[in-house]
Formats: structure tokens, sequence, C-alpha cells
């Protein structure tokens, strides 16, 4: 089977990245034809404002894909961008595809929701403040020359200050948390290319004819589209692309540093590009069971995130060991999280040496990006050619 899937290029990856995706990519390239993508034209439909860090992240992910265990002599391993056959076929499907079909996508559709819920707001206030500001107005010691201008401008300035406070938390905390979005997010994503952003990911799927996409349960609603659109096309065309399956992965929420699940914007992140001294202090800082203040208290391992680790990184008895000392209070925390770097180092410290050695050599990265991107593009031109003869143009 032809498996494909993609990461966008956000920066290095941490432990979490590890075993939510990349161990069972590793695993895949074993069995399937694997192709495993940097979606950089991807990142730029959230991030098409700052983009001077795409590169440097690109090459990191990849540094990162390498150390774990990706292997290029199994996986093609390629940039999105550098093939170009993405984008034609790209515009392609953005002909068939109704709207509707995007409009329903859950993530798209949360974001519409917060910007009607904002734009709502400012009408709403906009209303509220109209007539007042009729009567400031007219009791103004000067001439006004055009008073509707003026009207206009200071109710924008007014309802963009609204929302800015709203963004700032003055206004009311529970609405932001409801919203869930930061104000960047919020205002550059009004975008016809987020809208579009599953017929993007379509197209790195179908492209390739890949049956298998390994992907978690967030991105199941853009593989069933593009089902959608496979479908479509071969209605339209004849039979030329198979529907993909998601092949969906059990994966353990990893919590971070605070408990909570391992991510880089909650800043609770282990990376695999951190010095032992970094994963020391961020050890030392793990989140314990509450209840627990000092050695002697009892302790909860099941839901301490340090158990958590021990279970992944110790041996057998040590795991077995630590759960009973816990319980019984003998254990404090602070030797328990010594223990448990021990076995998070173990694991750690081969791949940072790994990974210093592809550092060390970023012309070979680069080359390996390279020589992956030139198989995809064989394979997406091919694609392209038959469905430049399906389509009758181009
Ligand atoms: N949208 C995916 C994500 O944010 C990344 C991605 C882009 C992808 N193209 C893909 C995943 C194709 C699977 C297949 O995680
Ligand atoms: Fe967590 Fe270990 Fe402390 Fe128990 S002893 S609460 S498992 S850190």
């Amino acid at each position: 089977m032809r498996v494909l899937s993609g990461m966008r290029p956000t920066g290095k990856l941490h432990l979490g990245h590890y075993f939510g995706v990349i161990k069972n990519w590793i695993k895949l390239q074993e069995q399937h034809e694997t192709f495993y993508m940097v979606a950089d034209w991807h990142a730029l439909t959230t991030g098409y404002k700052k983009t001077e860090e795409i590169p440097q992240n690109t090459e990191e992910m990849l540094i990162d894909w390498l150390t774990l265990g990706i292997d290029p002599q199994k996986s093609v391993l390629f940039q999105q961008s550098k093939v170009k056959e993405h984008a034609e076929l790209f515009l392609i499907f953005s002909m068939i595809t109704p709207k509707s079909w995007l409009e329903w996508n859950p993530t798209y559709k949360d974001t519409k929701y917060n910007l009607l819920k904002i734009a709502d707001l400012s009408l709403m206030f906009k209303g509220g403040i109209r007539d007042n500001l009729k009567t400031f107005i007219a009791k103004l010691p000067y001439k006004v020359e055009d008073f509707e201008r003026l009207e206009d401008m200071l109710l924008d300035n007014l309802s963009d200050a609204l929302i800015e406070a709203l963004f700032e938390g003055y206004l009311d905390k529970e609405l932001l948390k409801e919203l869930n979005v930061s104000k960047r997010e919020f205002y550059d994503t009004d975008t016809y290319g987020f809208l579009g952003y599953p017929v993007l990911q379509a197209v790195d799927i179908l492209i390739y004819k890949a049956q298998g996409v390994p992907v978690g349960e967030d991105q199941l609603p853009h593989v069933e589209l593009s089902r959608e659109i496979a479908r479509r096309f071969n209605n339209l065309y004849g039979d030329t692309f198979p529907e993909p399956q998601a092949l969906l992965t059990e994966t353990p929420r990893l919590p971070g540093t605070d408990g909570r699940k391992m991510s880089k914007s909650y800043n609770n992140a282990i990376y695999f590009a951190d010095s032992n001294q970094e994963v020391q202090r961020k050890v030392m800082g793990f989140f314990t069971d509450p209840q627990k203040l000092r050695k002697g208290d009892p302790g909860r391992p099941e839901i301490c995130p340090v158990f958590f680790y021990h279970k992944l990184f110790s041996p057998k008895e040590r795991i077995q060991e630590v759960e009973r000392d816990c319980k019984s209070g003998k254990l404090g925390c602070v030797d328990c999280k010594r223990m448990m770097l021990e076995g998070l180092e173990a694991f750690l410290e081969p791949l940072r040496e790994k990974r210093k050695e592809y550092e060390k050599d970023r012309e070979k990265v680069r080359e390996i990006l390279r020589g992956g991107s030139q198989r995809a593009r064989d394979i997406a031109q091919q694609t392209l050619q038959e469905v430049r003869e399906k389509v009758k143009v181009g």
C-alpha cells in the first residue's frame, strides 16, 4: 500500500511528536511504500505574515525525522513547495470542490464562528453607541466639516478598541475562552487559502494516489474530504484517483511538564534538541501529585505525569518499585524524578548524538530533501499528465 502523511514545519520536534506521530511513521515504512512530506505551503495558510523561519524550521524538522529513525532509503522525504504540480492540481480541485464542503469543515467552522461572533459584538456595540456619539459630536465646540465621516471613524476606532479589549481579556474572560483563538490567529485566518486548506491536503494525498493516510483524529474530516474530491473527480472525468483511507493511530496523550498535553504552545515540551541540562531542569520542574507535599506523604502515581514517564522509560522492576513506594509515601518526588530522568536520558542521549551528526552535515540533509522531492515530482508529473488529458485542459 502507498502511504502518505505530512507535517507543517513549525520548528523542532518534541517527545509528543514522537509518541503521537513519528513512531507510527517509522513502523509504517517497514511494510509500506511511504511518503513523508514537509507541508511548507500549508505553513503559509496561518503563518503567511511571518515566513522567515519556515526554511530553518523545515531543515530542523527533517533533522528530527532522520534522528528518530525515518529512513530516506525506505521513505520518500520531500518538500511540498518543491513539487509545483501540487499547485496545478490544487487549481483543478478548487474548480470542482463545492464551497459548502469546505464551509462544513470543523476547523473552518470553528474559526468562522469566532469571526461571526466578533462581528456581532462589533455591530451591537456600534448600534448602542451611535446615538450618544451624535449628541456628543453635536456638542463639540468646533465646526464639524464632515459629520458622517467623523462618526464612522470614531465608531470604527471604538469597535477596534473593543475587540482589542476582548483579546486582552478586559472584556469577558469566558467569551475569550469560548473563542479560543489568539488575536493574530483570528485576523490572519480570514482568507481564501485557509478555507481551501483541505483542498491542498487532498492534493497532497491524491497526487501520489496514496491509499493510506496516517493521521490523528483531528485530521479525519480532511481525509474524508479527500475521498469526496477523489469521487467527484472520478465521476466527472473518469476513474483516476483511489479513495484514500485514514490510518488512525491510537496515541497516548503524552503529558508535558505541567501535566497538560505536551504542546509547543503550552511551553511544556521536552525537545530532542534540548541539552541534558535543559532536560534535567524540565524534569525537576515537573508537575506531580499536588496532594503529595513532602516525602512521607502517600502519592497517587496514576495521576502523576512523572509516573507516566516511568512507564515509558524505566525498567519493569523500577516501575513497580516506584508505584509501590510512591503510594506508601516512602519515595519522595525529588528522588522519583531523578530516577525518571535516568531512563529518559538513556533514551534521549543517543538521539542527541545522532542529531549532532546531522547538524554537522546540513548539506547531506538538504540533499536528502532534494532527492526525495525529485522522486515525488516524477510521480506527481505522471499524475498531472493523466489529469490534463482527462480534463482536456492544460
Ligand atoms: N494538515 C496536516 C496537519 O496539520 C498536515 C498535512 C498536510 C497532511 N498535508 C497532509 C497530513 C497530507 C496528511 C496528509 O497535521
Ligand atoms: Fe509522582 Fe513520583 Fe512524586 Fe509519586 S513520588 S507523586 S510518582 S513524582
